[in-house]
């Protein structure tokens, strides 16, 4: 199983990313903080299997979303795509062009 994952660095989306690297899929982590893992000895056992793969990226950043969506293909066709990302505090505004989610 190919997964993509955006909002997996901790809480719902991290357990659910770890119970699927647990069953042996490979997940692509798109991740603000590229080191929010490196104290992570579970991870980072997936990570040097090439089973965890991480990228650098924001949620509101068109374009690095759609890198992260492309770094994740390389890998196989997409099966899953995990989303735990909330509702901001402040609603995003319709004026904003590049505010997407
Ligand atoms: N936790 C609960 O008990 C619970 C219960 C019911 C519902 N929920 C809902 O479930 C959702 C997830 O909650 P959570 O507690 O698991 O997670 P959370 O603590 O809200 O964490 C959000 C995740 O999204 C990432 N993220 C936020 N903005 C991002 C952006 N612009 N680009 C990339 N990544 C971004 C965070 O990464 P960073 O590390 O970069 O911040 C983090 O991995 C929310 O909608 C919450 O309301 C949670």
């Amino acid at each position: 199983m190919n997964v993509y994952a955006i909002g997996a660095s901790r809480h719902i989306g991290y357990y659910a990313a770890v119970q699927l690297l647990k069953k042996g899929a490979t997940v692509t982590f798109l991740l603000r903080n590229l080191s929010v893992f490196d104290d992570d000895a579970e991870i980072q056992r997936y990570i040097k299997d090439g089973k965890a793969r991480l990228l650098k990226g924001d949620a509101l950043n068109r374009e690095e979303v759609a890198a992260g969506w492309a770094a994740a293909a390389q890998a196989g066709p997409i099966d899953v795509f995990l989303f735990t990302i909330g509702t901001p505090a402040q609603p995003l505004h319709a004026s904003d062009p590049d505010a997407h989610i």
